[in-house]
């Protein structure tokens, strides 16, 4: 189903435009006009008032199913629902729920589709987003379901490189770290392929990027694959550091043999371009020293601030489908 709404364009006149999607599951499902429209409409959010802000979603209802822990992605999109005028219901960890007695997740998910206009998750299994979209009636946004997708925090980077770095197009951007189990890089190097990025790919052998999601980049996109990081940092104008996620790991051992594969200090930025951001969806445990928080490279904390409007525009555009 296509919703139509209409957007100010660069003259001030209205413009008709379509949003293709009733759930936001995967970056996969985008297509270039539906991000470029999901960002439009966070900018024009950005601008307006607490007041005008509050009215979007007066009387909804939006459910926060966190399965999985959480910081920036919960209290970013409950921040985003309170400021829009909505009410929030919901968990922060499974074992408050149901599912602790033994109830499936389809019960779970039909049962608060009856509480709630619109539904939040976030859970460790991969594919738990796509069920709760296929057996609820009420839209759905995935906050990140294990090492798949993480759809809302590549719309909320990709709005944050715009307005930093002050340009989607022809980016040349560095992943590093955990690039196999990396949610958020395996969505943001998908996206990344409308705008023709050279993608850098900098991680542990281990740790490489899937190969289904680095072959389907390659056929867009100029691809590197190496575990060297110094050398490449001159070269890029976006480095996205990542978290090397030891919950993921079956086998701890193998967690400890690349743990502190790559720390980002200020010497190893020296060679940088003085224009070149890095960003982290963060949390942070040592890949980054703190050091660089204070130079003009980091914008991982600007990134964490832009998760409200981009996820106000979200809710904003799921509270008009109808399913
Ligand atoms: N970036 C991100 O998803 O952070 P949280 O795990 O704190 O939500």
């Amino acid at each position: 189903m296509h919703i139509s709404f209409f957007l100010m364009d660069s003259k001030n006149s209205l413009k008709k435009t379509d949003f293709s999607l009733t759930d936001i599951i995967s970056i996969y499902d985008f297509r270039k006009e539906d991000i470029l429209f999901v960002l439009k409409k966070a900018a024009e959010i950005e601008k307006m008032t607490p007041t005008e802000k509050s009215l979007l979603l007066k009387n909804k209802i939006v459910a926060s199913m966190f399965f999985e822990p959480s910081t920036r992605t919960r209290l970013s999109f409950e921040t985003a629902a309170n400021s829009l005028g909505a009410k929030i219901v919901g968990f922060s960890e499974a074992g408050v729920t149901s599912a602790k007695k033994g109830e499936s997740f389809s019960d779970t998910i039909k049962t608060i589709s009856n509480y709630a206009d619109i539904l939040v998750i976030r859970h460790p299994l991969s594919g738990t987003a796509r069920r709760a979209a296929e057996v609820s009636n009420k839209p759905v946004l995935n906050g990140g379901d294990g090492p798949n997708q993480h759809p809302t925090q590549t719309l909320l980077d990709l709005y944050t490189i715009k307005k930093y770095v002050g340009r989607l197009e022809d980016l040349k951007i560095g992943f590093v770290g955990d690039l196999k189990y990396g949610r958020t890089v395996h969505s943001l190097a998908t996206a990344l392929t409308h705008f023709n990025a050279t993608q850098y790919y900098i991680s542990p052998e281990s740790l490489k990027m899937p190969k289904h999601i680095s072959d389907e980049v390659k056929e867009k996109c100029k691809v590197f694959e190496t575990e060297e990081l110094e050398k490449f940092i001159p070269e890029v104008d976006v480095l996205y550091m990542t978290r090397i996620q030891k919950e993921r790991f079956p086998d701890q051992l193998e967690y400890e043999k690349v743990k502190d594969a790559y720390v980002l200090t200020n010497a190893s930025l020296k060679n940088a371009k003085k224009t070149m951001k890095v960003m982290h969806p963060l949390p942070r445990v040592n890949e980054i020293a703190v050091e660089v928080d204070e130079t003009e490279h980091a914008i991982y904390f600007q990134q964490t601030a832009a998760g409200i409007p981009v996820r106000e525009a979200l809710l904003e555009i799921l509270s008009k489908v109808k399913k």
